[in-house]
C-alpha cells in the first residue's frame, strides 16, 4: 500500500491503495465517488471519463499514481449545486434511457465545452463524443441536450 495525494472536484484528498489501482476503483471504492461508472474497463466505451487537469482521460486506463498531485474532476463536481447547465439540459430533456453512459459523456461535452468559443456544432459535439458509447441509441437527445447547454453558457457569458 502507498498513498497519493492529489485534488478531487477542489478538495485535497489521500489515498492509501496499491499503486497500480486504477483511478476508477480509487474514486468508486475508497472516495465513495460513484458517479464515475464501470463498464469495460479496458479503455473502448467511456463511461469511466473524468478529467485529468482538464483533459478527458478513461479512469479505468489510468492508475492512482499517475494522478498524484493533479486536478482530477468527476461528475459529482457538474451535479453540485449550482448545477452545471449541461445536467440541467440531460435531465430537462430526458436525454438519456438508462442513463449509464451518461457520467463519462457529461464529463466528455464538459471538456469540449470548456476548450470551445461559442456554441459547437453539431458534428463538433458528435466528433468529441465518439469515443463514449450509448447502447441505449440515446445520442439524438443527448446532442440535442449538449446543444441546449452551450448556448446558455454562450448565452450568460
Ligand atoms: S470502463 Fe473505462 S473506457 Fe470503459
Ligand atoms: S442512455 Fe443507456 S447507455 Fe446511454
Amino acid at each position: 500500500m502507498q498513498s497519493f495525494a492529489f485534488v478531487v472536484n477542489g478538495a485535497e484528498i489521500v489515498v492509501t491503495v496499491p499503486p497500480e489501482t486504477p483511478l476508477l476503483y480509487a474514486l468508486r471504492n475508497d472516495l465513495a465517488l460513484t458517479g464515475t461508472r464501470f463498464g469495460c474497463g479496458d479503455g473502448l466505451c467511456g463511461v469511466c471519463t473524468v478529467l485529468v487537469d482538464g483533459e478527458p482521460r478513461w479512469a479505468c486506463q489510468l492508475r492512482v499514481w499517475e494522478v498524484e498531485a493533479k486536478r482530477v474532476e468527476t461528475v459529482e463536481a457538474l451535479i453540485a449545486e449550482p448545477r452545471h447547465p449541461l445536467v440541467t439540459e440531460v435531465l430537462a430533456g430526458n436525454a438519456g434511457q438508462c442513463g449509464y453512459c451518461l457520467s463519462g459523456i457529461l464529463m466528455q461535452a464538459r471538456a469540449l465545452l470548456d476548450r470551445t468559443d461559442g456554441v459547437p456544432d453539431r458534428a463538433a459535439i458528435a466528433t468529441a463524443l465518439a469515443g463514449n458509447l450509448c447502447r441505449c441509441g440515446a445520442h439524438g437527445r443527448i446532442l440535442d441536450a449538449i446543444e441546449r447547454a452551450a448556448r446558455t453558457i454562450a448565452e450568460a457569458a
